[in-house]
């Protein structure tokens, strides 16, 4: 086989055989297929698609690319929640030691930073000191004794979604159903879950612009679930506007912080608690109300903070930064953004607030660059706030890139649609697919 014809097959639309996808998979995986290959196979899929066969093969490419979990290794129920992506999206950070705190065992493998959107795995490791590239047998350990870890796509598990990940990030891949769908149910099926919760993003600082974008790949996703014999849930959540203030590695970990001790902003956390309830329900625990009530009870308690502490601990962090978030470092330069004009926030670009945040510092614009964990955004204003003209809407923060906050604002302003009249208040949860 050779990688040239598989490219030009895809690039022509015809269809991809289970055997093709698995060679084109493995090559790349262990390094005989190169970045440019891969990128063109990636813009390929993007622009024809693939029908459901050739998304199951690849996603299956995915998960057998590295070791998998097996039900015998962690003891208990394991549940995971995966989001497909969006602005200030911190939950797996709260919601896994809350899932934890109520006794099912969170194995999670998530992402790194993609596109605008952030990735829990740069989020963690703006903590000094934490991996997030446990082996297996410290990721098993570590779950069975604390009953929570997250780790990224390593050596050993789902190692080609690693690969073709960082590659997406940078070549304008991110936003294709089919790559969306065998990254994340290839890692999925990959650390053996029992049972799924999908949080699909839609709205504007999605991946999937719209609500009928966001039901297509959450039934791909869920179909690929069902028939790997998991139990599924999907969630379709507003992602029109960023979730919580804080957009940006450390500030979206000290946003969790806050939450997991009490606080944090309202629709993040109403989201974490509903999240984490649909978690522990599938696992069996009870109903969602007695579910909900129980994840209150791990933050009212204290016990999902004290497991994310432990979690950091175990990771090589320093747990003393989850008790006291003043010990993160703090960026050398802020900016408070002004606002232009009297009025409410009728609604905002999420995608071009994620795209500011980049300007800044918090993401990568190829594959070798460093990210600034200090840089991001905290909004003094969202959609539904009313504002007045030289009020603060938000702060940019950066330690890296100075220079751009210039660019960082601009990006915002543009971003930002201020208008004499209020606008319709909207679900965060759209719909709940089960
Ligand atoms: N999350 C993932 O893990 N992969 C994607 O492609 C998008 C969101």
């Amino acid at each position: 086989m050779r990688m040239y014809d598989l490219i030009k097959k895809k690039r022509d639309g015809e269809v991809l055989s289970e055997e093709e996808i698995r060679w084109f998979i493995e090559g790349y995986t262990d390094g005989r297929i190169p970045d440019y290959q891969a990128a063109a196979m990636c813009m390929a899929i993007y622009f024809r698609g693939m029908d459901n066969a050739e998304i199951s093969a690849l996603t299956l490419a995915v998960k057998d690319s590295g070791e998998t979990l097996d039900f015998s290794e962690i003891e208990g129920i394991r549940v995971d929640k995966h989001s497909t992506g969006g602005v200030g999206d911190k939950t797996s950070l709260v919601i896994g030691p809350i899932a934890a705190a109520c006794g099912v065992k969170v194995a999670k493998i998530s992402g790194r930073g993609l596109g605008h959107t952030g990735g829990t795995v740069d989020k963690l490791e703006s903590i000094k000191g934490l991996r997030t590239d446990l082996y297996k047998s410290e990721f098993i350990d570590q779950v069975n004794r604390i009953g929570l870890a997250i780790i990224g796509q390593s050596a050993d598990i789902a190692p080609a979604d690693k690969k073709l990940y960082a590659l997406r990030d940078v070549t304008a891949t991110v936003d294709s159903l089919p790559l969306i769908t065998s990254s994340i149910m290839g890692k999925k099926l990959a650390a053996g879950d029992d049972c799924i919760v999908l949080d699909v993003k839609c709205g504007s600082g999605s991946f999937n612009k719209t609500v009928e974008d966001g039901e297509r790949l959450a039934a791909v996703m869920v179909d690929i679930g069902k028939r790997a014999e998991k139990k599924m849930l999907a969630v379709l959540s507003d992602m029109d506007k960023p979730l919580g203030r804080a957009i940006g590695n450390s500030l979206e970990v000290i946003e969790a912080i806050e939450t997991l001790k009490g606080g944090g902003p309202e629709d993040f956390r109403e989201l974490c608690i509903d999240l984490a309830a649909y978690m522990i329900e599938l696992a069996g625990k009870g109903d969602t109300e007695e579910c909900r009530a129980m994840a209150r009870e791990a933050i009212s308690s204290g016990k999902a903070l004290a497991l994310l502490e432990d979690m950091v601990e175990a990771q090589g962090g320093d747990p003393r930064w989850i008790r006291h978030p003043s010990l993160f470092p703090k960026s050398l330069y802020s900016y408070e953004v002004p606002s232009p004009a009297d009025g409410w926030i009728y609604r905002v670009d999420a995608e071009q607030y994620g795209m500011a945040s980049l300007a800044l510092g918090a993401g990568r614009n190829t594959k070798e660059e460093s990210i600034d964990y200090t840089a991001g955004i905290v909004l003094a204003k969202k959609t539904g706030d009313r504002v007045a003209k030289g009020e603060t809407l938000a702060t940019l923060y950066t330690t890296e890139k100075q220079g751009n906050i210039g660019q960082a604002e601009k990006i915002f302003l543009t971003a930002t649609d201020i208008r004499t009249e209020a606008p319709e208040e909207q679900p965060l949860i759209i719909k709940v697919i089960r």
